[in-house]
Parts: structure tokens; C-alpha cells; sequence
């Protein structure tokens, strides 16, 4: 079984936490990032996991990306926008038949959310949900997370891992 953990990060919450759950599903997972996530490395993977900060109330769009760039506010480093936009990803991720899951990080109290774009757009290319998705939680508006949090990605991804073994293809 191939999978690949994808996610979009700005202060690097959700790139920590995809890389706990790839640990958590073994040596066959891969962690990468939107840009990196293309070719064969995508058209190989028979699970995609793929996660991305709630901003905003939802899945960041381009334009709330592109002014957070302009005013980060009094964020503790320069967000990173090197990557493309989870969004921009998922509308150009080619339809194949795959499994997936979907995760965000984002601090508890807050309406909205990024998992149910995230799952839309990966079950609209032909890859079926094959597990809740999850919620990780930061304890400030740009981390650090939660304690405990990267190990209940290491849980989940075990647990992604196990579905996988059962219900393996498409
Ligand atoms: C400008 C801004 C807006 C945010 N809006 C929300 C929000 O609406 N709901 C929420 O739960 N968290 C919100 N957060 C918290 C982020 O989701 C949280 O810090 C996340 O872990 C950042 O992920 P990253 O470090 O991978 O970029 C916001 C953070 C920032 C900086």
C-alpha cells in the first residue's frame, strides 16, 4: 500500500502533523507538500491523506492567502506561501480511482472549518473517504499545538493504515 500525506501550511502546524501521521501509517507513507505533490508520486499512491489549516472559518482561498501574505498581523515569522493553495491542488489532483482522508488543524472553539472542502474535492477525483475526518488543535492563532496532538496523529494515521488493510481498493 503507497500513500502520501499532503498537506498546506503556513507557521508549519499542519506540516507537523502530517508528518505524525505518516509516521503512524509506516514506511510506505510519503509526506508532502502541495508543490511536491504531482506526477507519479500522486498517480502511485492508493491513499491520500491531505490536511490544511482552518482560516477564516474554512479552507484558505487564494484571496485570504494572498492577504494574509500583505498584512500577516503579528504572526511570529512570515507565513510560508511557496506552496500552492490546498484548493488549487485538490481542483487539479487527475480523477483516478484511490482511498482518502482528510484532517485539519485550527484552534477548538472556532465555527467552520477545511475538512469537508478537503474531502469534496478528493472524493469529486475518485477518491472514496475511508475515515472520519480529524481535527487537530492549536492552542494560539498560530500554534504551538496542543500537547498530546502529534501523537493522536500517530494514532489516527496507525488507524488509517489498519482501514486500509480492509477495505484496500476502490
Ligand atoms: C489569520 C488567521 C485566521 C485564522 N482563522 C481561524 C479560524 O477561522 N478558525 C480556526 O479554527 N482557526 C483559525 N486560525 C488558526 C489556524 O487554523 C491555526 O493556527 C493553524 O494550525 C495554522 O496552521 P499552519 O501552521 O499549518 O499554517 C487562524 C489563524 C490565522 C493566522
Amino acid at each position: 500500500m503507497k500513500a502520501i500525506v499532503v498537506y498546506e501550511s503556513l507557521w508549519g502546524n499542519t506540516a507537523a502533523i502530517a508528518r505524525a501521521i505518516a509516521e503512524g501509517i509506516g514506511s510506505e507513507a510519503r509526506v508532502l507538500s502541495t508543490d511536491e505533490a504531482s506526477g507519479t508520486a500522486v498517480s502511485e499512491a492508493d491513499l491520500i491523506v491531505a490536511g490544511a489549516p482552518v482560516i477564516a472559518f474554512s479552507l484558505p482561498s487564494d484571496k485570504v492567502r494572498t492577504g494574509i501574505g500583505a498584512n500577516p498581523g503579528n504572526a511570529p515569522e512570515a507565513p510560508d506561501l511557496s506552496h500552492p493553495s490546498m484548493r488549487s491542488w485538490l481542483d487539479s489532483l487527475p480523477a483516478r480511482q484511490g482511498r482518502s482522508a482528510s484532517f485539519e488543524t485550527r484552534i477548538w472553539w472556532s465555527p467552520g472549518g477545511a475538512t469537508k472542502s478537503i474531502s469534496r474535492g478528493l472524493e469529486a477525483a475518485g477518491y472514496k473517504t475511508i475515515a472520519k475526518a480529524r481535527r487537530f488543535i492549536v492552542t494560539g492563532k498560530f500554534g504551538p499545538l496542543r500537547d498530546g496532538e502529534l501523537e493522536q496523529a500517530r494514532l489516527w494515521g496507525a488507524e488509517l493504515a489498519k482501514a486500509m488493510e480492509s477495505q484496500p481498493s476502490g
